[in-house]
C-alpha cells in the first residue's frame, strides 16, 4: 500500500483542483447556465416565496439546511440495506428521502440563478450529480415496492455515489468559491475602531449614493438633509459595489438600495436584507454630523 505523505496528500489536492479548474472555466456551459436561470426566474419571480427559499429569513442560505433531510435518509437507507431487517425502513427514507429532496432542490435553484458564471458552471455539475441521485434513488423506490430487492439495493448504492459527487461539488461552491457566504463579514474585522472623518456635509449631494473609505473598507453614505446614513459599500451577497445600485424609497422601510448585480435589496436605516439573494444584513455604521462634518463608526470594529 502506497505510502500517505504530505506530498501524496499535496498532489491530490493539485489533481482535484486542476479537475475543478476545468469545470469553472468551462464557458461553454454559459448558455445553458443563462437559460436556465432565466427559467428559474420566470418560475419564481421576485418576491417573499422566492426570499424564502434564499434563506433570508433564516440570515443564511436555506440550501444547506434543506439537503440535510434527504442526504441523511438517503445515505442510512444505504447503510440500513447492511443489515439485517433493515429493508422497509431503508425503503421508507428512501420515499422521504427523494420527496424532501424537491423543496432542497428548489432552494439551490434559486440561489444558481443569482450567482457568477463560474459557480452556475460548478452548479451546473452540481445539479446533474443530484438530479442523477434523486432519480436513481426514486426508481430504487419504485423497485423496492414492486418487490425487486436486488434492483432497489442496486439503484441506491448508485445513488449514493452520485450524491456523494454532487455533495462534494457543493462543498466546493459553498466553501471554495463562497456562494451563500456572507461577502461582509470581514467589514467589522478590517474596519478601524473609533469615529472617522468623511468631510463635509455639504460635498455630499442629498438623496444620491456616494462611497467614501475608512482604511480600507469602502462605505456606503446616504443624506437626508442633516441626516446621513451608512453601511457596508460591499453587498453581503456578492461583493458588488453598493453605491452603483439604485435609490428606492419604500413606504415603510424608508430609503433602500437596490444591488446593481443580482437585485438584492437592502433597507439604508439598519441593513436589513428587504429582498434576496442576500441572506445577511448590511454591517451598519452609525453616523453623526459635527462642525458641519459627516463622521462615522462602525459598531464592533477591529
Ligand atoms: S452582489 Fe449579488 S445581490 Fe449584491
Amino acid at each position: 500500500m502506497a505510502e500517505l505523505t504530505t506530498k501524496t496528500v499535496t498532489d491530490a489536492g493539485r489533481a482535484v483542483g486542476r479537475l475543478i479548474k476545468t469545470i469553472e472555466g468551462e464557458a461553454r456551459l454559459d448558455p445553458l447556465a443563462q437559460k436556465l436561470a432565466g427559467l428559474i426566474q420566470k418560475l419564481v419571480p421576485e418576491g417573499p416565496v422566492r426570499d424564502l427559499l434564499h434563506g433570508v429569513p433564516l440570515g443564511h442560505p436555506a440550501h444547506p439546511f434543506l439537503v440535510q433531510v434527504p442526504l441523511g435518509a438517503w445515505t442510512s437507507a444505504n447503510v440500513l440495506d447492511l443489515l439485517p431487517g433493515g429493508w422497509i425502513p431503508a425503503t421508507a427514507l428512501i420515499g422521504v428521502g427523494t420527496a424532501a429532496a424537491l423543496p432542497a432542490a428548489a432552494a439551490g435553484a434559486v440561489d444558481f440563478a443569482a450567482a457568477h458564471p463560474e459557480q452556475q458552471r460548478v452548479g451546473l455539475v452540481h445539479w446533474a450529480s443530484v438530479a442523477t441521485a434523486g432519480t436513481l434513488y426514486g426508481a430504487s423506490f419504485i423497485a423496492r415496492i414492486t418487490g425487486n430487492r436486488k434492483a432497489g439495493k442496486r439503484l441506491a448504492l448508485a445513488g449514493l455515489v452520485a450524491a456523494s459527487v454532487g455533495g462534494y461539488l457543493g462543498g466546493h461552491l459553498a466553501y471554495r468559491q463562497a456562494m451563500g457566504a456572507n461577502h461582509a463579514e470581514h467589514v467589522p474585522h478590517l474596519t478601524p475602531t473609533g469615529w472617522h472623518d468623511l468631510g463635509l456635509l455639504t460635498e455630499l449631494p442629498e438623496h444620491q449614493l456616494r462611497q467614501r473609505m475608512v482604511g480600507t473598507t469602502p462605505v456606503l453614505l446616504y443624506r437626508d438633509g442633516e441626516r446621513v446614513l451608512a453601511l457596508a459599500d460591499t453587498c453581503s451577497h456578492l461583493s458588488a459595489p453598493l453605491h452603483e445600485g439604485e435609490l428606492a424609497d419604500d413606504a415603510e422601510l424608508g430609503p433602500c438600495v437596490t444591488c446593481p448585480w443580482h437585485g438584492s435589496v437592502f433597507a439604508l436605516e439598519d441593513g436589513a436584507v428587504v429582498h434576496g439573494p442576500a441572506t445577511a444584513p448590511q454591517p451598519r455604521f452609525e453616523a453623526r454630523v459635527t462642525g458641519g462634518r459627516v463622521e462615522v463608526m462602525l459598531p464592533g470594529a477591529g
